[in-house]
C-alpha cells in the first residue's frame, strides 16, 4: 500500500514490516537493521543474492559510531561536510552490524540521507530504539532503480501488498542516481561507486587524493557488469552518430541533441543534473512504451556525468 503517513511507516518499521522510503538519491526498501527476519525479507522481496551487503541508514552523522568502529580523519571531515547527503561510507563494523547486513564482510556501509521524509522517519525511529534502517534500492535485483513511489510499486508492489508492507510516497527523488560509496579503511579514499559527490569534491573537502580503484575492493553489487537494466536493449551512441538506427526505438540525450528521425524522445534534460534526475524514469518509460531498443547519447564530462556513464555502461552491458 502507498501512504503519505510517516507515523504509519514508523509503526510498520518498528514492528518488523518493510517500507519503501524516499531518499534524495533513489527509493530504498527499508527494514530495521537489527531485525534479522525483516532483513531476510528485504533479500526475498528483491530476489537479491544473500552475499550482497546492504547500506545502513542513520539519522545523524553522530550515529555512525553505533555501526563503524573507527574512521580516519579524512573520512570524518568528509562526512561532517556532506551528511546529510548522497554519500555512503564503508568502514570496520561494530557488533551491531550482522553478517546478513554486511554479507559476511568485516566492513559495513553507512549513510545519512538528506530527504526530509527520510530524516523525519529515522529520527522518530531512533526514539523507539531502531538504530538504523537497511535500505537497498527498492527494485528487483539487477533492474533499474526507482525514483518514484510508482516505480517501486511496479517492481515490488505485489510482494509488498501480499505481506502487509508499505511504500512511503515522498515524490520524485531529487538526485536520481545512487549515493557515492567511499571505502574509508585506509589513508586514502577509494570510490567504490560514483555518484553526485565526486572525486573532486572529496579531494577539495579532505585535502587527500582519491584512488579510483583498489585491487582488493570489497563487493559492490552495483558494480556488477550488468545492472540497472530495463527490458529494452540500451545502446550507447555518440552525438551525430552515423550508425543505422532502428526506427520506433527510444532516444535519450541532452536537449541540445536533436531527435533522430523515427525515434521516440524519452527525455530532453537541459543539464547533467537533470540527466541524472530523469535517467531511470526515462529507461522505465521505454519499457512502458514496449520499446525494443533505447539509444542513449551519454553526457560528457566528469563528476556527475561519470556516475551517469557508469550506470549507462552497466545498463547497456
Ligand atoms: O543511494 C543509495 O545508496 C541508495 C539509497 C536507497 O540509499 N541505496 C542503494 O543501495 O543504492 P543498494 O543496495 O542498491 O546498493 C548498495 C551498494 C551495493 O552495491 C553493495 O554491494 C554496497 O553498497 N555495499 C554495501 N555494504 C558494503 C561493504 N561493506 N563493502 C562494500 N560495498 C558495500
Ligand atoms: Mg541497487
Amino acid at each position: 500500500m502507498i501512504t503519505n503517513d510517516i507515523a504509519q511507516a514508523v509503526t510498520a518499521l518498528a514492528d518488523g514490516k518493510l517500507c519503501a522510503i524516499p531518499t534524495e538519491t533513489v527509493y530504498g526498501l527499508a527494514a530495521n537493521a537489527l531485525d534479522e527476519r525483516a532483513v531476510a525479507r528485504v533479500f526475498e522481496a528483491k530476489e537479491r543474492p544473500a552475499d550482497h551487503p546492504l547500506i545502513v541508514h542513520v539519522a545523524t552523522a553522530a550515529d555512525v559510531t553505533e555501526w563503524i568502529t573507527e574512521l580516519p580523519k579524512w573520512a570524518i571531515d568528509l562526512t561532517n561536510a556532506i551528511w546529510p547527503g548522497p554519500l555512503t561510507i564503508v568502514g570496520p563494523r561494530t557488533a551491531l552490524a550482522s553478517n546478513s547486513v554486511t554479507g559476511n564482510q568485516d566492513t559495513v556501509a553507512v549513510r545519512v540521507p538528506s530527504h526530509p521524509i527520510a530524516q523525519e522517519l529515522l529520527s522518530q525511529l531512533k526514539t523507539q530504539g531502531v538504530k538504523g534502517l537497511v535500505a537497498p534500492s527498492a527494485n528487483r535485483f539487477g533492474h533499474v532503480s526507482p525514483t518514484s513511489a510508482a516505480h517501486v510499486s511496479a517492481d515490488l508492489g505485489e510482494y509488498l501488498d501480499a505481506h502487509g508492507d508499505l511504500i512511503l510516497d515522498g515524490g520524485d527523488c531529487q538526485v536520481g542516481v545512487e549515493s557515492t560509496i567511499v571505502l574509508a579503511t585506509g589513508s586514502q579514499p577509494v570510490i567504490l561507486r560514483p555518484g553526485a559527490i565526486t572525486a573532486a569534491d572529496i579531494k577539495r573537502i579532505t585535502g587527500v587524493d582519491v584512488s579510483e580503484h583498489s585491487e582488493n575492493a570489497p563487493r559492490v553489487s552495483g558494480a556488477l557488469d550488468s545492472h540497472y537494466s530495463p527490458t529494452a536493449q540500451v545502446i550507447l551512441i555518440s552525438d551525430g552518430s552515423d550508425i543505422e538506427l532502428e526506427s520506433n526505438s527510444g532516444f535519450l540525450a541532452l536537449a541540445q541533441a536533436p531527435t533522430p528521425a523515427g525515434l521516440v524522445r524519452l527525455a530532453s534534460p537541459e543539464t547533467i543534473e537533470e540527466f541524472a534526475h530523469e535517467l531511470y524514469s526515462s529507461l522505465r518509460s521505454g519499457d512502458d512504451l514496449k520499446l525494443k531498443t533505447i539509444y542513449v547519447v551519454p553526457p560528457r564530462g566528469d563528476g556527475l556525468a561519470q556516475a551517469i556513464n557508469d550506470r549507462l555502461n552497466r545498463a547497456a552491458f
